[in-house]
């Protein structure tokens, strides 16, 4: 089977899809064909070797998809050939085939397409999870969302909007602005222009935002507690920026305001219930077609490389999707 392969840590030009041996089934395994996988920004950072976390070598990237059992171990119940499914692995995505763990494959809803279903997860997950798990956001509530076209930042406006709050875009252009409030969000800011935490003022009427989803980091972070609004919440989901901002503690005194750390990894093994109730409340609304996710840019396999380049340049906007097979 093609898959593409990291053999060493490089830039992404120089990482190939090479003909690998179809993997082979094991105890509580499944193998399925890849139809669609995703790219996120943490998938180009591993492979060139500067993820917190380094992956074994050789490895295939991708830890999203969406696809088709092909065969599942005997002692897997459930998921028979031919059954759509989601899955989120640690990495392996971008291959024809993969064998994921029963527990990490969901059944796709009726209708939802490869691309939609490759998109889905992660950042959904990471949204509902911090918006509702973490910061508690009520209806009524203004979210600010920090890199709000980018593939987390536009899941938390679509999430933020039904979970009824009022949801204000920030980001760098005028179209990603205008992305994100055709996505759902009431008001787009502008925050590489100085003013933009005037601009947000008069936005809440000098109230502030009640909860911040920022997954960019670095002086931004600052710059937005700075305008969070007393007994807020401001979520750190990443640092796209590349710099981690260190926040002084009379900053939260000041403003009685929160830091709320999310990790996606760690939500299965520490909160598992949480975990699936946020699972079982995503489906519902995918089902249901409540929330159709964003798939940003759908690439053929053969051109991955630009489907990185997008997230590496950040000219993506919402999710980079790879089509397989
Ligand atoms: N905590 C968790 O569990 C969790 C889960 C998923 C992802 N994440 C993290 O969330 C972050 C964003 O991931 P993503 O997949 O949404 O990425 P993405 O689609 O590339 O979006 C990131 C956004 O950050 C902004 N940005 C600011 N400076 C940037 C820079 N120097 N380079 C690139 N983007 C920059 C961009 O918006 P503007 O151009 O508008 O500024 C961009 O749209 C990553 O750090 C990732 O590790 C965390």
């Amino acid at each position: 089977m093609k898959a593409v392969l990291v053999e060493k840590f490089d830039c992404i030009e120089n990482i190939v899809i090479k003909d690998v041996a179809k993997p082979d089934l094991s105890t509580g395994m499944v193998r399925v064909r890849i139809q669609a996988a995703a790219v996120g920004f943490v998938d180009g950072l591993k492979v060139q070797g500067l993820y917190q976390t380094k992956d074994p070598l050789p490895f295939t990237p991708g830890s999203e998809f969406a696809g088709i059992v092909d065969e599942a171990a005997a002692d897997v119940g459930g998921l028979a050939p031919g059954t759509p499914v989601i899955g989120m692995v640690r990495n392996g995505g971008l291959a024809e085939y993969i064998c994921a763990q029963a527990q990490d494959l969901f059944v796709t809803p009726k209708g939802i397409a490869p691309e939609v279903g490759a998109s889905f997860f992660a950042n959904y997950l990471t949204a509902l999870y911090a918006l509702s798990a973490r910061a508690k956001l009520q209806g009524g509530e203004t979210l600010l969302v920090l890199g709000a076209a980018g593939g987390v930042g536009i899941a938390a406006v679509q999430v933020g909007k039904l979970l009824g709050a009022r949801v204000i875009a920030a980001a760098s252009t005028e179209e990603k602005r205008q992305f994100a409030i055709k996505y759902g969000a009431d008001a787009g800011v502008d925050y590489t222009h100085e003013g933009w935490r005037d601009e947000l003022k008069g936005l809440t009427g000098g109230h502030g935002a009640d909860v911040i989803y920022d997954p960019v980091g670095g002086d931004l972070s600052l710059q937005a507690f700075r305008s969070i609004a007393w007994n807020g919440r401001h979520l750190v989901i990443g640092f796209a920026s590349g710099i981690i901002p260190a926040l002084r503690f009379n900053l939260p005194l000041l403003k009685g305001g929160a830091l709320l750390g999310v990790d996606l990894a760690q939500i299965g093994r520490r909160e598992p219930d949480v975990r699936d109730q946020v699972i079982a409340q995503l489906f519902g609304w995918l089902s249901k077609k409540t929330l159709v996710p964003v798939v940003g840019k759908v690439f053929a396999f053969e051109e991955f490389h630009d489907a990185f380049k997008a997230m590496t340049t950040r000219s993506a906007l919402g999710k980079m999707v790879v089509r397989i097979g």
